[in-house]
This record gives C-alpha cells, structure tokens and sequence, in this order.
C-alpha cells in the first residue's frame, strides 16, 4: 500500500505571498505541493506556469512538486516543467494527441507521470498504458477552479481504478482532486484513494495545521 499524501493546491494559496504560503503548507504537515497549470485554452482560466515553480525552488522548496497541467497541447511545456523543478507532471488525455509519447517525454524529462480522467472520462484511457504511469489522478470537479464541490460518482471510479491498480502489482499512485474536506477525506479513502488534493479546504481554513491533522487522522482511520 502507497503511503498517504496530502498535496494541497496552491490555487487557493495567496500568490502574493506564495513562498510563505507554501512554506507555511509544508510546514503544518503537508507532503506534496499540488500546482495547478491553467492556459484559458483547456480550461476556462489561466494561473501560473514554471518560472513559478523554478521561484519556488528558488525559494528553498524541497517537497515533491505535484505539477497538474491542464493545458493543451502538453508536450511543449514538460521539458520547461522538469527544469524547473517539477516532480511529478500529469496531464489531461483530452489534451494531448499522442498519450503514449507524452508520458514517455515526461519520464525521460526526469519526472514522474501521471494521467488526470475528468469526471466524464472513460477508464478505457488507461488501457494500455497504465503500467507506464507513477501516478493516476482523478478529477472529482470539473477542472478550471478551486471550490466546487465533490462529485459523487467519483467514489465508485475511485474503486474501480483501485482494482485496476491493484491487478498490475506496481506502485502507482491514485491521486483525487477536487472538492476533498474533512468531512469527505474517510470515504474517498475508503474507497481506495492514496493521494489527496486539497485547496479550498486547507488554505481558506487556517490555522493549516489543524486542518491537515484532521485529514491525516480522518485517512489512519480506514487507511491504518
Ligand atoms: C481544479 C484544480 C484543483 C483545485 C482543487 O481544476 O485542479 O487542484 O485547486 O480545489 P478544491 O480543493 O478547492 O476543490
Ligand atoms: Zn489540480
């Protein structure tokens, strides 16, 4: 079994402080930082790309770098990600024409790999190269912005990628994205999440400790 991670998503961090915010993240017990790439192109919005993530470096950031691109095409930004310090870059099938390619360009870049499925993706995009992957996020929100709220149907692809991953005997990570709080962390554990991303919850409930404590304690309980 994967450990558990919290990667909160920093698209709900103050970015005019966010050296300090992620500082201050990591410090209340955070694994992973989540970044969330936005191009107003794939998704109706635009954030930050990887001068942002080499500042961070910068900075002083060691954590892994959790880098989701929601933008389209991919493969001409991964090489500019991993020298900018990415550690793992996952990306949206929709938005790439060769799958397979892309997650062989993030893995010789450096990085690990990983496939986003919105919540209307079929399972059928794993086939065939979910041996390849670090990591299988799924999108429990629409994706383009922070604070929405969780979609159910999430649980029951939650359980049947968890088979899936489980049947290759590999490490890989299945990641949730999306309307994750302490009142829902247990149950999308439960269901067989590893990794959790959060934004809202974490960053608009400060102080982050109190909250990244909860979930971790809310994940021991099924999790062990
Ligand atoms: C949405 C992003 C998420 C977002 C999650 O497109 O991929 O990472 O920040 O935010 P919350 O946790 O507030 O739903
Ligand atoms: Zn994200």
């Amino acid at each position: 079994m994967q450990s558990t991670v919290i990667s909160p998503s920093i698209l709900s961090a103050n970015f005019a402080k966010l050296g300090e915010e992620v500082d201050n993240v990591l410090k209340a017990g955070a694994d992973w930082v989540h970044f969330d790439v936005m191009d107003n192109h794939y998704v109706p919005n635009l954030t930050i790309g990887p001068m942002v993530c080499e500042a961070l470096r910068k900075h002083g950031v060691t954590a892994p770098i959790d880098v989701h691109l929601m933008v389209e095409p991919v493969d001409r930004i991964i090489p500019d990600f991993a020298s900018a310090g990415a550690s793992l870059i996952s990306f949206h099938p929709e938005a790439s024409s060769h799958v397979h390619r892309t997650i062989q360009l993030i893995k010789s870049s450096g990085c690990k790999a990983g496939l986003v499925l919105n919540p209307a993706t079929p399972l059928s995009v794993l086939d065939w190269v979910l041996e390849d992957l670090d990591m299988v996020l799924l999108m429990s929100v629409n994706p383009g912005f922070g604070g929405q709220s969780f979609i159910p149907s999430t649980l029951a692809k939650i359980s049947a990628v968890r088979s899936m991953i489980d049947a290759t005997g590999l490490p890989i990570r299945l990641e949730i994205d999306g309307g994750v709080k302490i009142d829902n962390i247990a149950e999308i554990a439960a269901a067989g999440a590893d990794t959790f991303v959060a934004g809202s919850a974490i960053f608009n409930a400060p102080p982050y400790e109190d909250v990244i404590s909860r979930m971790k304690e809310e994940v021991a309980r099924v999790r062990g």
